[in-house]
């Protein structure tokens, strides 16, 4: 495996990306699937079932660093399908039909005048409640006046969305792609481009970056219980790296950057947070997490940026875009194997770029801070996760 992995780092393009990508988990394969359907006026409908997606990333233009007047001041959360990453990492070319979704959440009650707040993690974004949703979908013929692409909103506003929108005009979307992505479409482009070009790079770009580090997730996810769910322990306890959770349900990604910690954040990424769906819709029923829980929060870093607190110029705004994946840690709720730290486990699986360990000992670096401050709500931080409370498909 490490090998396998060490080739990929090593760059070996697009040719080792379609003989991994086969690898990729199963889960995503089933119902939730869908293309884009139109009715005869060609509106489109509500795309469904895409919060079962590959989630590929959240940038994040908070009003508070835009002048109050961001076009999107919210965390875009980015969605695709996993046999459109597939087709996209083995061609890469984005496919025809191949829907891309945004979905907009509001950053939680600001206290800053940056919009940040402060928590025990570190000054920063939270996510607040769900705010609306913008689709792209790839037509060649259809949308040949926009590129090859349509473009759709459904609504910049809480839930619920329309059930079916207009395509948009230029004016209102494809320009501004247009303007700074049209040529973004194969993966060798943007991998030899450097870093310093990163503040130009923008919308499809950053996914080709963040695509990249899920198919090395795909490779590193492969072991044999790959699919199983809940926890998996080896003889001496320790719990094996958890696979398939990209297409679980991701319920938020706060971001503490080093901009807005004196330079020494704990930890100074987004911090991606999935939970499996079945235990998502035990907690909404019940108020607490099912025996069993495996929760997962993985860490990007964020692009860097020429603004003191880090934050980085680009076609949407001012804010923060993530960048390659930096870590993995992950919390089990098994009240017998951990009563001492109010019946969960917690788990560091690497902070750094992948591969991440393959299995991890129990850490006795994390649980005082969660008893301190989130005993009461079963050690979870439900406050930075709205998303929680909102219904799922
Ligand atoms: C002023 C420029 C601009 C306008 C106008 C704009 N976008 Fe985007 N869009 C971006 C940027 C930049 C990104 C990637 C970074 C981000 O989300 O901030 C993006 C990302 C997206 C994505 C995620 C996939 C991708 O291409 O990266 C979708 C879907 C999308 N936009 C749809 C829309 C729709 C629908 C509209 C019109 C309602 C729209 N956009 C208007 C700049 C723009
Ligand atoms: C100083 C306090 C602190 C320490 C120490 C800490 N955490 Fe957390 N943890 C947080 C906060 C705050 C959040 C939610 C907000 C965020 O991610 O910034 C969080 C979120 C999480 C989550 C997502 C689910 C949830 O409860 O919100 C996991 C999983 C997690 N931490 C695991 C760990 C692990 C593993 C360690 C040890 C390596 C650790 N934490 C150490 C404060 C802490």
């Amino acid at each position: 495996m490490r090998k396998i992995l060490l080739v990929v780092i090593l760059g070996l393009g697009v040719a080792a990306a379609s003989s991994l990508s086969r690898y990729s988990n199963p889960v995503a394969a089933g119902s939730s699937q869908t293309t884009a359907v139109f009715d005869s006026d060609g509106k489109m409908k509500l795309p469904v079932g895409y919060r079962r997606w590959v989630f590929i990333g959240a940038p994040l233009t908070p009003n508070a660093l835009n002048n109050g007047k961001a076009n999107f001041p919210e965390y875009h959360h980015v969605y695709v399908e996993q046999k459109n990453l597939d087709a996209y990492l083995k061609t890469g070319v984005f496919p025809e039909g191949m829907v891309i979704v945004k979905e907009l959440t509001r950053v939680l009650n600001p206290t800053f005048p940056d919009g940040s707040r402060a928590e025990p993690s570190g000054r920063g974004y939270f996510n607040g409640e769900y705010n609306g949703m913008d689709v792209t979908v790839k037509d060649s013929k259809r949308f040949a006046a926009t590129n090859g692409w349509g473009f759709f909103n459904f609504g910049h506003h809480p839930l619920p969305y329309a059930e079916s929108a207009k395509e948009a005009s230029a004016a209102e979307c494809a320009g501004c792609h247009i303007a700074y992505v049209a040529k973004t479409r194969r993966q060798d482009q943007v991998n030899q481009r450097g870093d310093a070009e990163l503040e130009s790079e923008s919308m499809m770009a950053y996914q080709v970056r963040l695509a990249i580090g899920v198919l090395l997730m795909a490779a590193t996810a492969v072991s044999p219980q790959s699919g199983d769910k809940g926890p998996v322990f080896t003889n001496d306890g320790s719990l094996v790296l958890p696979s398939g959770f990209r297409s679980w349900v991701f319920i938020g990604g706060p971001i503490t950057p080093n901009g807005l910690n004196d330079g020494d954040a704990p930890f100074p990424e987004f911090h991606s947070v999935y939970i499996e769906r079945e235990n998502l819709r035990y907690y909404q029923k019940n108020g607490k997490f099912p025996e069993g829980t495996v929760l997962v929060k993985e860490l990007s870093l964020a692009q860097v940026g020429k603004h003191p607190d880090g934050s980085l110029d680009s076609a949407s705004g001012r804010g923060y875009f993530p960048s390659t994946l930096n870590g993995l840690d992950v919390m089990v709720k098994d009240s017998k194997r951990y009563s001492k730290t109010h019946d969960w486990g917690f788990f560091t699986f690497g902070h750094h770029a992948e591969p991440y360990e393959s299995a991890a000992k129990e850490s006795s670096q994390c649980a005082y801070c969660h008893i301190a401050n989130v005993a009461k709500t079963d050690m979870v931080w439900i406050q930075y996760y709205p998303l929680l409370k909102s219904k799922i498909d």
